[in-house]
C-alpha cells in the first residue's frame, strides 16, 4: 500500500496524529525530525544553530529521497518540507498527501510553551506564526486533502484521514481492469 504523508505547520498534530493513524492501520510510523535527530546525534535546534537552516533542509531532502521509496508507512514530515517542490514530488510518487491545518491562535496556544522549534524562538511568537503560515499556506494547500484540526479531537482527525485514504485507494484501483 501507498504511504500516507502528513504535511502541515508546526503544532498541527502531525506527529501525534500520525502515530495513532499508523497504529490503527497497522502501518510503520516514520517521524522525520526524530530520524534526523537520531542519524545526526543532535537535536534539530542544535543542527540549526551549528550548521544553519539550509544545511537542515539538505538533511531533510536526503531523508525524503530514502523514505519515499518505502511502502505502507505513515510519514510525519517537518513543517518546512513542502517548500521544496522536489520533496513533494518524491513523496507524491508513492504517497497519499494530506495537510493538517490549524488556526494561527490555536497553533500558538499549542506551541508557546515548547522550546525545541528554532523558527519560533522569538519574542512575538504569534506574529511569527502568522508570517510563516501566510507564506506557506499555498504550499500546504497543494496536498489532495487539507483538514483544519483546530476544533477536532485527534481521533476525529484520524477517522477523516482514513476515509480520505480509502477513497483514494478505491478511486485508483477502479482503472485496473480497464487498461
Ligand atoms: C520546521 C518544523 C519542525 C522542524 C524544524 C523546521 C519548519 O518540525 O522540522 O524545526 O520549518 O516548519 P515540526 O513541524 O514537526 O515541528
Amino acid at each position: 500500500m501507498k504511504n500516507i504523508v502528513l504535511f502541515g505547520f508546526m503544532g498541527t498534530g502531525k506527529s501525534s496524529i500520525g502515530k495513532i493513524l499508523a497504529e490503527r492501520l497497522d502501518m510503520s510510523f516514520l517521524e522525520m525530525d526524530e530520524i534526523i535527530e537520531k542519524e545526526n546525534k543532535m537535536t534539530i535546534s542544535d543542527i540549526f544553530e551549528k550548521y544553519g537552516e539550509a544545511y537542515f533542509r539538505e538533511l531533510e531532502k536526503d531523508l525524503i529521497e530514502r523514505i519515499s521509496k518505502n511502502n505502507s508507512c505513515v510519514i510525519s514530515t517537518g513543517g518546512g518540507v513542502v517548500l521544496n517542490e522536489e520533496n513533494v514530488e518524491l513523496l507524491q510518487k508513492n504517497g497519499i498527501l494530506i495537510s493538517l491545518m490549524a488556526k494561527e491562535e490555536v497553533i500558538y496556544k499549542r506551541v508557546k510553551n515548547e522550546t525545541h522549534r528554532p523558527l519560533l524562538k522569538t519574542k512575538n511568537g504569534l506574529q511569527k506564526i502568522r508570517e510563516i503560515l501566510n507564506h506557506r499556506r499555498p504550499f500546504y494547500e497543494k496536498a489532495g486533502f487539507c483538514i483544519d484540526t483546530s476544533n477536532m479531537s485527534k481521533n476525529e482527525v484520524v477517522e477523516k484521514i482514513i476515509e480520505y485514504a480509502e477513497r483514494q485507494i478505491y478511486e485508483n484501483s477502479k482503472g485496473i481492469f480497464r487498461r
